[in-house]
Order: C-alpha cells, then structure tokens, then sequence
C-alpha cells in the first residue's frame, strides 16, 4: 500500500524499470548507495544498476531555516551531523540491502555549503573503509542534470538548463562527464533571488506560506497576482551571452517593496496588501530572465551543431524547475525552437539521495570515476562543470528574436 507522494513516486521508479532490468530480476544487479549532504537536505538511496530505487530517506532541513530567515551554515552542518546516520540506515532498511551487497558508495563532494559537503563526504568514507566498498565522488550538478535519464530515455548530447538555491547554468551534457558549459550566474541563484524576496516580503507571515520554500511560497500567491502591477527590467538584457545576474533584478523588487511600504504606511516585516501582484512580477521576470538565455543558447547550440538533428533536447531541473509558470514559459521557446522539453517531477527536481545515486550508476555502469575505499578525498565548495564556452557564446553574439511569454496561470 503506497501512501504519500513519495511512496508513489519510489513505486513509480521502481515500475518504470523493470523492464529495463537484463535479468528481469533486481537481485544480479549492482547496487549503490547514493547520499547527499551538499546544502539543507539529508538524502540518501539504494538503487539497483537499472535505476529501480530500492529504498529513500530524505530529511529536510527547510522549515529551521525559514525560521532563521535563511541558511546558517553551522546550523545545517549540525542538523546533517544528526540525521545522516540515520537516513542512511533507513534507505538501507526499506531497500532491504545490507551494506556487504552494495557495488559502490556514491556521495556528492562538490560543489556546496563546505560544512553541509564535510558531514556526507567524512560519513561515506568511513562507511566504505568499514565495508571494503569502492567510492564515487559526485558532482551536485552532474546529478542534478542526469536526473532526466532515470525516468526516461535521452541520449547524449542535450541542453541542459539547473537552476537551484546555489546555482544557474546552462551546458550542453556529452556524456556522463562531458559537459560544455554555455553561461552560468554571474552573481546569486534564482532560487537564492525567489528566498530572499519572499523574507523581504516577509511571507512566512502568509498564512498560506509559513511552511514553504521561498521559491514554492511565491508560485502559490503568484497564482492570485496580477504581474502587471509592476513592471520590472529583464536583467542584462543587451548583453548577448548566456549568463544570468539576478541581483539587480532583486534590487529592482526590494526598492519596489520599500516604496509600497512607504505608500501603505507599514513597516518592513509586516505583510502587504500586494504581496500576490509582487509575487506574479517577479516570477514572471525571473522567467524571462531565464527564457532568453536559454533560448539564445538553443540558437547557439544550433549554429555550433552541438545539439542532434533530428530529436534536440531541453533537459531543465534543479530546485526552481519545480516552478510550473518557468516550465510552461519555457515550453514556449522549446516549441518555438523545435526542442523536446524533459522535466525531472518535483520531488526529484529538489536535492534528494535518488540522484547521486543515479549519478553513481551511470559512472558505474562506464567505469568512470570509480575510487578505491582508502583514497583520500576532498570536498570542493566551487567546482565548475565542464569545459568554460562562455566565452565563445559571448563572441558569437547571437541576437534572439522577441517571444511573449503571455499569462498562462
Ligand atoms: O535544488 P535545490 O533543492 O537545492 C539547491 O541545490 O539549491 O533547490 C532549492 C531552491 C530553493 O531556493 C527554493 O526556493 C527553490 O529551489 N524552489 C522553487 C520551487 N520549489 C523550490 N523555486 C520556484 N518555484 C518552486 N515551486
Ligand atoms: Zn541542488
């Protein structure tokens, strides 16, 4: 009997490949434990070589740190500190594996929160020196952008755009580790920009609200929001690359909150009576943002010939791609470009333990970055992914044709 969404979704793993697996029976594959760590959540995952989850546990770290107004590093190095023995004994136990049956140990080390990295990174190496056990140190955002090949069937190579709390890029994935990387942000992350606007907006306050992510909280009141209210600038919009600012964009919301304020004659932390309008603009600029550099990296990625002809494209994932008005406005520039649009669902968009153990089938299954379990490894708190184009983007100046991006919600 399967209960909770992410009963159904483990259910639905597990459904959508059986058929894939060359036995036709879980038991003669290989077996790896994936474990995350790298920011706010505890995850870890026993998945088969076919990518049948066997077991998850994951444990979120999101509502102390609404508390706190955002994350306080120390603070989730000692929550992970306190949950990652037991996440991990827990997907063990629902996968009914014990250790001496795993093939590998796959954890990721870089990039992220140094003090969220160190608690998964020192967990796993002990597990793999007590349990004789190879090691695959994985990459967040490598996880992040296979992701769509668990669910279904995408070949190398594809366009890639993740967008999370820490990052936003857009690369073209080769192969497992090959990626070429088209733009990145060159300051905060939308996720970062969607949290700091919802706590300047003080929707924690929000009786809709309270137990949200910033990101979640502003798509909810988005929904009652009139977008027009307020007219926000596309960031960088004459520069022609494919990299992404966001601060700015923020400081055009934070200025816009500050003279409503002052208008409805509230002080800042109490809620105002347009906080859905606030919500509606800035998703709406927040997409945009990321609508046009994506679409220019699609016609870069066209004039290159980096991408298949026929059957190009668009994997999107990573936190903010939870965020259906971003998804459908990039339909939009997927359907005027010719490119399939694949979207990991929502719970696996978000930091979880089922893709770093997807990553570390996929470099198990081509022998890739495989280590033996008494190599020292360290974590990395930046770490770029893939060879830098940017730029090259940047040179090739291509001038991206106007789309409207009409209300759909
Ligand atoms: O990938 P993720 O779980 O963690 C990082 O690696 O950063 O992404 C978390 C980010 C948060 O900033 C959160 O506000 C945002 O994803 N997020 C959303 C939505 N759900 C989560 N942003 C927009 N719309 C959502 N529905
Ligand atoms: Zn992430």
């Amino acid at each position: 009997m399967f209960h909770s969404k992410a009963d159904i979704l483990q259910r639905l793993l597990q459904l959508r490949h059986t058929v894939w697996t060359p036995c036709g029976k879980a038991a003669c594959s290989r077996l790896v434990l994936g474990i995350e760590t790298s920011c706010d959540d505890t995850g870890a995952a026993v998945m088969d070589e076919t990518g049948s989850v066997l077991g998850e546990s994951l444990r979120s770290q999101k509502e102390v740190h609404l508390r706190t107004g955002g994350i306080i590093p120390i603070v989730a190095q000692q929550l992970h500190r306190e949950n990652i023995a037991g996440v991990v004994q827990e997907a063990l136990e629902r996968s009914g594996v014990n250790p001496s049956q795993l093939s590998a140990v796959a954890t990721t080390v870089k990039p992220g929160l140094a003090l969220s990295l160190g608690v998964g990174l020192e967990f796993s190496q002990r597990f793999v020196r007590q349990h004789n056990k190879p090691f695959i140190p994985i990459h967040h955002m490598e996880a992040h952008a296979l992701t769509a090949r668990l669910l279904q069937p995408v070949a190398f190579p594809f366009l890639v755009l993740l967008i999370s709390g820490g990052h936003s890029l857009l690369a073209v994935a080769r192969g497992v580790d090959d990626f070429l990387l088209l733009g990145q942000t060159l300051d905060e992350a939308p996720g970062d920009t969607l949290d700091k606007v919802a706590r300047r907006l003080s929707l924690i306050k929000h009786p809709q609200c309270s137990t949200l992510s910033g990101g979640q909280a502003i798509e909810l009141l988005a929904k009652d929001g009139d977008r027009t209210r307020f007219n926000f600038t596309n960031p960088m919009g004459k520069i022609s690359d494919c990299c992404f600012s966001f601060s700015g964009l923020r400081n055009q919301v934070t200025m816009a909150i500050m003279k409503k304020e002052a208008e409805e004659g509230i002080q800042q932390g109490t809620l105002l009576s347009c906080v859905n309008d606030f919500a509606a603009a800035t998703q709406h600029i927040v997409a945009l943002h990321l609508v046009k550099r994506t679409h220019r990296a699609i016609l870069f990625c066209k004039e290159k010939g980096l991408l298949p002809t026929p059957s190009p494209t668009l994997v999107l994932s990573g936190g903010v791609a939870s965020n259906q008005y971003i998804r459908r406005a990039l339909t939009i520039i997927t359907e005027t470009t010719g490119l399939r649009l694949i979207c990991p669902p929502a719970q696996l968009c978000t930091d979880n333990g089922v893709m770093i153990a997807w990553n570390g089938v996929e470099r198990l299954r081509e022998g890739k970055g495989i280590l033996p379990p008494n190599v020292d490894v360290s974590y990395e708190p930046k770490a770029p992914l893939g060879v830098d184009m940017t730029a090259e983007v940047k040179a090739a100046a291509i001038r991206i044709p106007s789309v409207k991006i009409k209300r759909t919600t």
